[in-house]
């Protein structure tokens, strides 16, 4: 694929979060999540891709815009023929309470690379490029804290560990106390946690836990940009997701390992942070009409990583990317 598209899709991801920034805090997350996403989607018809929609913001019959099976992109003669994996808004209730971690991602690989995840839990295990090859779901999780310990160089009570705050993580939190592990909670926006792992400044050494299975597909796009390992099983929680797993032939028991979720070196990934996190800033309102946004951009094949501090005249753009 042209290594033009990388800037292309960082507008996408750029415009995305432009679109929902500005309803942070205004306890309304689907006014956030539609101005994310009606952005992104006018966005993407400027973008010479001949792309499907294989992630996204549902089935034909929940989202207008950017479901399953929709082909995006201006599709001429000699368009790459892409799956798009995207999330506009991962955080909603991030923006709309004002806290940290939203973000608007994009990856894109050749037709075929991306698992086509159900929308149901995946149980997840990310770690950055030291640990990679130490990660194993099928083993204890006290024995996976201890083998990532062990391949960091570092003391069990040096290891940071970070999961979404919720009930189902209790066991998880009790094995990391027991062993003496560092503990992160985070409220939501797990695509953007799982990909601090693989960055050492950020602090966070591993994610565990249940989240989106959709969301999981889309940060192990960036873990293999970036060198790191993550490891998925699928945890449907109801006989209608269990029958909805089956029809989309993914198997429920299969430890999905990140080249059986992202299935080609040939991949992209871009993320805009619409609120502050560990490695990418939110969208800054510097003076009436002008704002900065903060991006990550990477491809696999070339492991090139771009981050783009990027200043927007919000009256001179064109009305796609407002
Ligand atoms: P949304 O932006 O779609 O609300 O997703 C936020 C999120 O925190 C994801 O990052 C995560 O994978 C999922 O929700 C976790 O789901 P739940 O809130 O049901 O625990």
């Amino acid at each position: 694929m042209d290594r033009n598209l990388s800037l292309n899709i960082v507008r996408v991801t750029e415009a995305a979060a432009l679109g929902c920034a500005k309803y942070m805090g205004r306890g309304d997350k689907n006014i956030a999540d539609k101005g994310a996403v009606d952005n992104m989607r006018k966005m993407f018809d400027t973008i010479d891709i001949d792309g499907e929609v294989v992630i996204g913001e549902g089935e034909l019959d929940e989202a207008p815009m950017l479901y399953i099976g929709e082909k995006i992109g201006m599709a001429s003669e000699n368009a790459p023929k892409v799956d798009i994996a995207v999330d506009p808004l991962d955080g909603t209730n991030c923006v709309a309470k004002g806290l940290n971690n939203a973000i608007a991602v994009i990856a894109m690989g050749p037709k075929g690379s991306l698992l086509k995840a159900p929308d149901t839990y995946m149980n997840k295990i990310c770690v950055g490029p030291k640990a990679k090859g130490v990660i194993d779901l099928a083993k204890p999780m006290k024995e996976n804290m201890i083998n990532i310990a062990n391949a960091l160089g570092k003391d069990l009570s040096e290891l940071t560990v970070t999961m979404l705050e919720r009930e189902r993580h209790a066991e998880y939190i009790n094995i990391c106390r027991e062993l003496g592990c560092r503990i992160k909670l985070f409220q939501d926006g797990d695509v953007a946690t799982a990909i601090a792992t693989c960055f050492e400044d950020t602090g966070v050494d591993v994610m565990i836990g249940k989240g989106g299975a959709p969301e999981g597909v889309i940060a192990a796009a960036a873990i293999k940009c970036l060198g790191g390992e993550m490891q998925g099983q699928l945890s449907p929680m109801s006989e209608e997701e269990v029958q909805r797993c089956n029809e989309m032939n993914v198997d429920v028991e299969k430890i999905y390992k990140l080249e059986d979720l992202v299935g080609s070196d040939d991949v992209y990934f871009a993320a805009t942070g619409v609120s502050d996190g560990d490695f990418l800033k939110g969208v800054r309102y510097m003076s009436k009409n002008i704002c900065k946004t903060h991006s990550v951009v990477m491809r696999a094949s070339t492991g090139t990583i771009r981050f783009v501090e990027a200043v927007h005249d919000m009256e001179k753009k064109p009305d796609y990317a407002k």
